[in-house]
């Protein structure tokens, strides 16, 4: 697998999930501008990768803006470092002298494999390995990307934060023909860090933990004051759990388009959930969740993750 991120409080916990489930090689992690810049986002990968004893994984930077238009990132959400909260101090390796959507066209190309590839941000770096690399793409077992709603957007009313960062990059990625999964906030939504959950993840008794409770007290505080939300939804890991274990998260077939032009839904995911297009349905579109499997397995992957 190759994550593909922009650190970020639930992207974090995605690279945990890739890191620690025994099923899972991640082979690299590529970053993109999103959450934050792209100079943050690859910083914290950088440094989670680290506490989570991964510092050998390569992690290149990718792209630092959008294919069109300029990048806003989400400050209000994830804080001024992307990842604010824990105590992150920690010595990190060095980034790959590629940029990321190389280091993915070589992982996937040097691969014995087929690779799949898992983003949690913008789709920028993938449309781009798309788009300049149409090779690779038979070596891709599947996309599973967090990102849209068949439902109401959390960025604009329709649109959600990773496909309204990079509209055009999620409409190249919809029509490439690799087989496709959409994790979205319909089903992100019910991934809910509860003070329970908090609680799990401070007793685990290792810094890692400790970071992870933090990440989500933090997180926590600007769901509430932004959307009102009880507790934060952690989107991005339910995209490695869906590779990790196809039975956490439950799928329809459906359509799927991104609407690029319209007045106030321009990066809304368009999903045909009955079929009234006649378009392929072409795209595995997460309609339900294994709360308790979900939490079962991220709990036990960041426990694995961090044996200090
Ligand atoms: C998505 O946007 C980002 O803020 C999160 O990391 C997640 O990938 C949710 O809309
Ligand atoms: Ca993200």
């Amino acid at each position: 697998m190759i994550v593909d991120c922009d650190p970020g409080h639930d992207d974090a916990l995605a690279l945990l999930l890739a890191v620690g489930d025994p099923r899972l090689q991640l082979l690299g992690v590529t970053t993109v501008a999103g959450n934050q810049t792209l100079e943050k986002t690859t910083r914290n990968a950088l440094r989670i990768l680290a506490l989570a004893g991964a510092g050998e994984v390569p992690v290149a930077a990718g792209c630092d803006r959008p294919l069109v238009g300029e990048l806003t990132v989400a400050e209000d959400i994830h804080g001024g470092s992307g990842l604010d909260g824990p105590d992150l101090d920690v010595p990190v390796a060095a980034i790959a002298d590629v940029h990321g959507v190389e280091l993915m066209r070589r992982l996937i190309m040097g691969s014995a494999g087929p690779v799949t590839v898992v983003a949690t941000g913008p789709l920028t770096n993938v449309a781009l390995l798309v788009r300049t690399h149409p090779e690779v793409l038979p070596r891709v077992r599947r996309i599973v990307f967090m990102g849209g709603s068949t439902e109401r957007g959390n960025t604009t009313p329709y649109g959600e934060f990773n496909i309204v960062t990079d509209p055009e990059a999620a409409d190249i990625v919809l029509r490439s023909g690799v087989p496709l999964t959409m994790i979205g906030l319909n089903v992100t939504h019910q991934a809910l860090a509860t003070e329970e959950i908090i609680a799990e993840f401070r007793g685990l008794g290792t810094r890692l933990g400790v970071v992870c409770a933090d990440l989500m007290t933090f997180f926590a505080s600007t769901y509430l004051r932004v959307f009102g939300f009880e507790h934060p939804p952690v989107h991005d890991p339910v995209a490695v759990a869906a590779v990790i274990d196809a039975s956490i998260v439950r799928t329809v077939a459906a359509p799927v388009a991104i609407e690029l032009t319209g007045t106030h839904t321009r990066g809304a995911t368009v999903v045909d959930l009955h079929r009234r297009t006649g378009e392929a349905p072409d795209v595995d579109v997460a309609v339900g969740l294994d709360v308790d499997a979900f939490w079962r397995l991220l709990m036990a992957a960041v426990r694995n993750a961090g044996q200090t």
